[in-house]
């Protein structure tokens, strides 16, 4: 089977968290987030990890993903997430032992306990032929659109929200994130970057569990979840 390589964006500044330990490092159950985020990537399939860092952060990184379950480096990313995501796929296609993956999956390093069994199913729709998969859970508030006007609800069956691992065929993200980036596009994430060349993206079911950690709170519920698994 064709190896699966993840790209793993950790270089945010994380400054909605708080504390002074770049997040991706911050510790859930006792392990960095970085490294559970691999440990459920290496469980659903994925062969090799590049995480992307903020730049001057690669000693400290690398240091933690010695204990990693597969091959995993670290490389500068950018600016913006996209940026990120351009720096680390320009290290895959430079790195023979990682550009022999036909298929890349991105995922947030903040979404460390996603469930194997989500990243299984990503995996599992590429290998059947798609070119982009993402797994989507239903939203549970109900929800406005709010602008200047005044406010609308808004019909939330319609709606969505999208997770990570998001995966792909790498050759058509590269060639997304080139146009992207040739246009001057902002995309928040990678499927709409596919979009931007006419694909379309498959849905498979997400997990609740794979929530991304960004404020004090999620970082409360992420260690009740790791206590509710051992
Ligand atoms: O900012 P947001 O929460 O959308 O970031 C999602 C993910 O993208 C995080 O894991 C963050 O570390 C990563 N990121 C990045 N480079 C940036 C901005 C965000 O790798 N410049």
């Amino acid at each position: 089977m064709e190896p699966v390589v993840a790209l793993v964006v950790a270089a945010g500044s994380g400054t909605r968290l708080g504390g002074n330990v770049p997040k991706a490092l911050r510790e859930v159950g006792g392990r960095p987030l970085v490294l559970r985020s691999i440990e459920a990537l290496a469980e659903g399939g994925v062969d090799r990890a590049l995480v992307v860092v903020a730049p001057g952060l690669e000693p400290a990184f690398e240091g933690v993903l010695a204990d990693a379950p597969v091959p995993s480096a670290c490389v500068a990313g950018g600016a913006e997430r996209q940026d990120s995501v351009r720096a680390g796929l320009a290290a895959i296609a430079g790195d023979p032992g990682l550009s022999r993956s036909v298929f890349v999956l991105v995922h947030d390093a903040a979404r460390a306990l996603v469930p194997a069994a989500v990243v299984r199913r990503v995996i599992d729709a590429l290998r059947a032929g798609a070119v982009g998969c993402i797994p989507v859970v239903p939203l549970v508030d109900t929800v406005r659109r709010v602008t200047p006007s005044g406010s609308t609800v808004v019909d939330r069956a319609e709606l969505c929200a999208v997770q990570t691992p998001q995966g792909f065929v790498r050759a058509r993200l590269e060639e997304a994130h080139r146009v992207v980036a040739e246009r001057g596009i902002a995309v928040t994430d990678d499927a709409a970057a596919l979009e931007v060349l006419g694909e379309t993206v498959a849905l498979v079911e997400g997990s609740r569990e794979a929530l991304k950690v960004t404020e004090p709170i999620d970082l409360m519920v992420a260690e009740a979840v790791v206590r509710s698994r051992s």
